[in-house]
């Protein structure tokens, strides 16, 4: 741990793989001379947390961490704020001001929602990234500026380039080393990592006697999709421990839409067998997996067609068509699908 503390990397909790690599690919660019860092992820992800560690891990740290979100401000005041302006450069210009690219000269500036900065911007950006120099609005001298610019978006700035939104020359001067932060769907282990490290840190912020979950609010934890990421795990943690009667929370206390079932299962079959999906790299047909459900609840209803169609939510002919379709019959021994593994949820599940 290089700097430990409010700002440093400890402050990213995470012990899933997916974060692991994260910080592990953040600890080389912290030491490297990358001038450009590009920080993509879903909204509540942590870009600017990370962000935010990049810098105060980094040797840039005795400067400033300057920041500005892209999409709040008109372009023109945008152009004014990141590069200053000189007097009666526009009407308001009554006097001189230093941009931000000026006031993080030695340290880092972070472009928040870089994906909403216009075309024109974006020409002048890439311009001073590149030539470490920039020149005031209404001003004729330039200035040398000596910073890294971390940049965040939760947009998909490939699609922005190739729907013609966003420059492909910056978006390739950006992408050289970018750092994507995982939603939480695709860690669940840190899940309840997350979740217990925000309600010891509310419970001491809020001043409450230190509490925990309940295995049932953690199960409701677990099965929610968290689609506000972090942000939202760490406000309904929040909530609980406000509203919680304590010391152990309840699914009550927490406000989330808990998430439907994941595995395909006939309802019921819910608790019998249970379908699992891995889906390999080379992808998996629609088909394969129709093949393979369908095949798999005519077992489970002994080849009761009728019934088959019942728990399929299928009128019977159509059911028929499929079984043609896909030649099964109940003699054949059934295929199997590499990517796709029974288990017996009765058998300990
Ligand atoms: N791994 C993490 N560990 C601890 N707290 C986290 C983590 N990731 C995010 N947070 C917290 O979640 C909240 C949202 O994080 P942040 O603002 O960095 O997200 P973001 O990706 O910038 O979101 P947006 O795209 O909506 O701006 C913040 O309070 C942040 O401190
Ligand atoms: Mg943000």
């Amino acid at each position: 741990m290089i700097q430990p503390g409010k700002n440093g990397f400890s402050s990213i909790i995470g012990e899933s793989l997916a974060m692991e690599q994260v910080i592990q690919l953040a600890r080389k660019v912290v030491a490297s001379h990358a001038t450009t860092v590009l920080i993509t992820g879903k909204t509540g992800t942590g870009k600017e947390l990370l962000a935010r560690a990049l810098h105060h891990n980094s040797s840039r740290n005795n400067g400033a961490f300057v920041e500005v979100n892209c999409s709040a401000i008109p372009e023109n005041l945008l152009e004014a704020e990141l590069f200053g302006y000189e007097r009666g450069a526009f009407t308001d210009a009554h006097g001189r001001k230093k941009g931000l690219f000026e006031l993080a000269s030695g340290g880092t500036l972070f472009l928040d929602e870089i994906g909403y900065m216009t075309m024109n911007l974006q020409v002048k950006l890439l311009k001073a990234i590149e030539n470490k120099r920039i020149r005031r609005v209404g001003g004729i001298a330039d200035i040398d500026v000596d910073i890294r610019v971390i940049a965040a978006t939760n947009r998909d700035l490939e699609q922005a380039m190739l729907k013609g939104s966003f420059r492909e020359d910056l978006y390739y001067r950006l992408n050289v080393i970018s750092i994507e932060l995982p939603s939480l769907v695709e860690r669940e282990d840190d899940i309840l990592l997350l979740a217990r490290h925000f309600v010891d840190h509310f419970c001491r912020e809020h001043q409450r006697e230190p509490m925990m979950l309940s295995k049932r609010a953690e199960h409701s934890l677990l099965s929610h999709r968290w689609p506000g990421n972090v942000r939202e795990i760490r406000n309904a943690i929040e909530r609980a421990v406000l509203l919680s009667e304590g010391p152990k929370i309840v699914p009550e206390d927490i406000r989330v839409t808990v998430r439907q079932e994941t595995s395909i299962a006939a309802p019921e079959a819910r608790n019998g067998r249970k379908i699992v999906l891995n889906i390999p790299e080379s992808g998996l047909s629609l088909d394969d997996v129709e093949k393979r459900v369908i095949d798999e609840v005519l077992h489970l209803s002994g080849w009761n067609k009728s019934k088959t169609a019942r728990m399929l939510h299928i009128p019977r002919p159509r059911l028929l068509r499929k079984i043609a379709k896909y030649h099964l019959s109940p003699n054949k021994h059934r295929s199997t699908i590499g990517a796709i593994e029974c288990e017996d949820s009765r058998n300990g599940g």
